[in-house]
């Protein structure tokens, strides 16, 4: 066992804490997970217990940068370009194209963007689209660490693994071993940190045309999903659209929102009025 081992008693509080922070819901059944990251970040801060953490994380001056430097070691990060790619088709080719012809600036927002690869591939099919100056791309993510990556824009294989053909050279350039996003590309997106579960920092980006947030639903319980779809909801212009991952369904939630699906990808559209 390890020197600051997580008992079944600190893991609930800690998790509790982690929880109502970042919405990241651990189970009973998560624990040896948690404590596998948890353990080398409380050492390395000099902590002789996890009880001890847990309560510089609640109490101490220091707890928000210390927290901000946890949720970079919780969360998981993955994405690549071009991931679940119909419904950025449609959005792109449906609602945004509608926006611009009747004289809009339509307002994207990618609501939990990771390393940037999916803000980034909207870029490319907006380029593609002839669309990239009429709109306005927002995306944001919890994690620092994750943000300073899609910053510097440098991409390596795991990220490059569904790539067109076409898109190399066109939008992504060698660099080293990897590949850096065109300046033109990398300038279009404002990439901000918003943690989902602050409604006032969800309420502070404004109201958007489109909202993204897909893969990050499944790491809350239902009823921090709930909540956090209904600021996402208010974050709707009349008309916008809610689109969550392809493995995530807002169908057992009263969202407000209704769904509608088009070339098997789903919509979830705010009312008209
Ligand atoms: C698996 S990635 C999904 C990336 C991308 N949307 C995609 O579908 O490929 C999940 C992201 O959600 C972010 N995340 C987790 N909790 C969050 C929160 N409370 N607020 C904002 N982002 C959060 C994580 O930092 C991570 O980058």
């Amino acid at each position: 066992m390890s020197a600051v081992a997580l008992s079944p008693q600190v893991f609930s509080i800690l998790s509790g804490l982690i929880e109502e922070r970042t919405g990241i819901h651990y189970g009973p059944d998560d624990r040896a997970l948690l404590a596998e990251k948890l353990e080398p970040r409380a050492l390395e801060r000099g902590f002789e217990s996890l009880l001890d953490y847990y309560y510089y994380l609640r109490y101490d001056p220091g707890a928000a940068a210390e927290l901000a430097q946890l949720v970079d070691a919780l969360v998981v990060n993955e994405t690549y370009f071009f991931r679940e790619r119909a419904a950025l088709d449609i959005a792109i080719d449906v609602f945004v194209t509608e926006l611009v012809r009747a004289g809009m600036r339509p307002r994207i927002w990618c609501a939990a963007c990771a390393t940037g690869e999916e803000p980034l591939t909207l870029a490319m099919l907006l380029d593609a689209a002839g669309l990239l100056d009429a709109v306005t791309l927002v995306a944001s993510d919890i994690s620092g660490k994750a943000l300073a990556h899609a910053r510097e824009g440098m991409y390596f294989r795991r990220s490059l693994r569904a790539l067109p053909p076409d898109v190399a050279g066109r939008w992504l350039v060698p660099a080293g071993n990897g590949m850096r996003v065109e300046r033109r590309i990398a300038q279009a997106v404002d990439f901000r940190r918003v943690n989902l579960v602050e409604q006032a920092e969800v309420a502070a980006l404004g109201q958007f045309d489109v909202v993204l947030c897909r893969n990050v639903l499944i790491y809350f319980s239902d009823t921090t999903v709930e909540s956090v779809v209904a600021a996402l909801a208010r974050a709707l212009r009349p008309k916008g659209r809610l689109i969550v991952g392809a493995s995530e369904s807002l169908l057992r939630f009263e969202s407000g929102l209704i769904c509608e699906e088009r070339a098997g990808a789903f919509f979830y559209r705010k009312d008209d009025k």
